[in-house]
């Protein structure tokens, strides 16, 4: 099947990484896309309006919760594919309230999971045969590494926040779904990502934005928590990728290489500031930099082997680490519109991930607070038995 008769079902394609793939989509490779997204605070229609007049942007304001509603895009829409990003994406968030983090991203899956069996079983031949479904994760549910050692698709799973916790429970939910009822399904665990349109919440914005305004630069701990790299728009290509020529019921490990020191980084961007604003009353902007209380349970490294997607699949990301953070201040330096509009919404910047957690806080409105399941959102309108089992692919690991 050609780009240009595609049509991919792609859940969260209003926030960060999913709008990268959605304009990856549309804009570079001319594939049709129905975005289904319920606009949460993460979620910015202003990230796809390079794509959004396009005959082949749809959009969907719904709740993955929703399985009315999902059957309803479904049988509207009958997509190729089906992309799975969709979720409460925030560590520090799921700290101050792990409720909303259990019921997009756990029940949410099981109910998309729900709908796309629902759906496939009603296909038929090639469309049958052609349909899958690419689940995105993160290297979270894998836990803390120690100074060496690298992730890889064997790894045991040991989340340690309550976001990498609901992630590695729609991942077993995702396996399970493979493994009893046959569903296409491919997992990709991926490293932190950074680039443009990157909600101003999570570091490489906040302190691109921070420095921009001669706020303080707050690192936790001492700055010596380890994350590897990888570049939203390199990711999306690495997704793309996966999605058509990955084998169904496998697990592809996706990263940047790009091993730093949260301090690193922080360093780096006020170096970039000092360079591309010589004449700001902040520079040097290292000066701003201020440690800060450590999150509670901070994992100290994660670091990603993506050999498998680099060998099976042949990906590899364009550039280093350096140029695509160069880029990357380059745009918030350039789109400041943008994420004055998101601030505005209600974010302004402030500490996040202190709080106790508990049943009753949402990241976000109060409808997604707790646990609280009725039944015309999260009831099972998918009520058939599952049974009628077709199987294809290997099984995930
Ligand atoms: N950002 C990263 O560094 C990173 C790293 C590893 C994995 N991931 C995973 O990649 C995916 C995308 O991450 P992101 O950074 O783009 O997240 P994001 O928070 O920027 O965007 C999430 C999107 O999902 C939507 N959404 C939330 N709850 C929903 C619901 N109940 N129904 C429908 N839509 C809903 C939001 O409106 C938003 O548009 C997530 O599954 C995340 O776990 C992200």
């Amino acid at each position: 099947m050609t780009g240009e008769t595609m049509k991919v079902l792609v859940t969260g394609g209003a926030g960060f990484i999913g709008s990268a793939v959605v304009r990856h989509l549309v804009g570079g490779l001319g594939v049709a896309v129905v975005n289904l997204d319920k606009l949460t605070y993460a979620g910015n229609l202003d990230s796809l309006e390079p794509v959004a007049e396009k005959p082949l942007y749809r959009f969907e304001r719904v709740d993955v919760c929703d399985g009315r509603e999902l059957r309803r895009v479904f049988d509207e829409h009958r997509p190729d594919m089906v992309m799975h990003l969709a979720a409460e994406s925030h560590v520090d968030r799921s700290i101050d309230g792990p409720g909303a983090f259990i019921r997009t991203n756990v029940t949410g899956t099981y109910m998309l999971f729900e709908a796309c069996l629902d759906y496939w079983r009603r296909l038929e031949g090639e469309a049958w045969e052609r349909f899958r479904i690419l689940h995105v994760s993160t290297d979270e549910v894998y836990g803390s590494l120690g100074p060496v050692g690298r992730f890889d698709e064997d790894n045991p799973y040991r989340p340690n926040s309550p976001y990498a916790a609901s992630k590695a429970a729609a991942d077993h939910l995702v396996r399970a779904w493979h493994n009893t009822y046959g569903l296409p399904v491919i997992v990709s665990n991926c490293s932190n990502n950074y680039g443009p349109y990157q909600f101003p919440e999570k570091l490489i914005p906040l302190m691109i934005i921070s420095g921009l305004e001669g706020k303080p630069l707050p690192v936790y701990g001492s700055g010596d928590n380890i994350r590897d790299w990888l570049y939203v728009e390199d990711h999306a290509e690495a997704l793309w990728r996966v999605l058509n020529q990955g084998r169904i019921g496998e697990t592809y490990l996706i990263g940047g290489r790009a091993e730093r020191t949260n301090i690193e980084v922080v360093k780096t961007i006020s170096a970039l500031l000092d360079e591309l604003l010589p004449d700001s009353p902040h520079v040097p902007h290292d000066s701003l930099i201020s440690f800060v209380e450590d999150r509670p349970g901070h994992d100290k490294r994660y670091a990603v082997d993506d050999g498998k997607v680099r060998k099976e699949l042949g990906w590899r990301p364009h550039e280093d680490f350096e140029a695509n953070l160069r880029k990357t201040v380059g745009w918030y330096l350039e789109n400041r519109a943008w994420w004055e509009r998101v601030r505005s919404g209600g974010y302004r910047g402030e500490r996040l991930g202190l709080g106790g957690g508990g049943l009753q806080k949402s990241a976000d409105d109060p409808s997604c607070s707790g646990l609280q399941i009725d039944g015309d959102s999260c009831g099972n309108v998918m009520s058939r038995p599952h049974s009628g089992i077709h199987m294809r692919g290997s099984k995930l690991r």
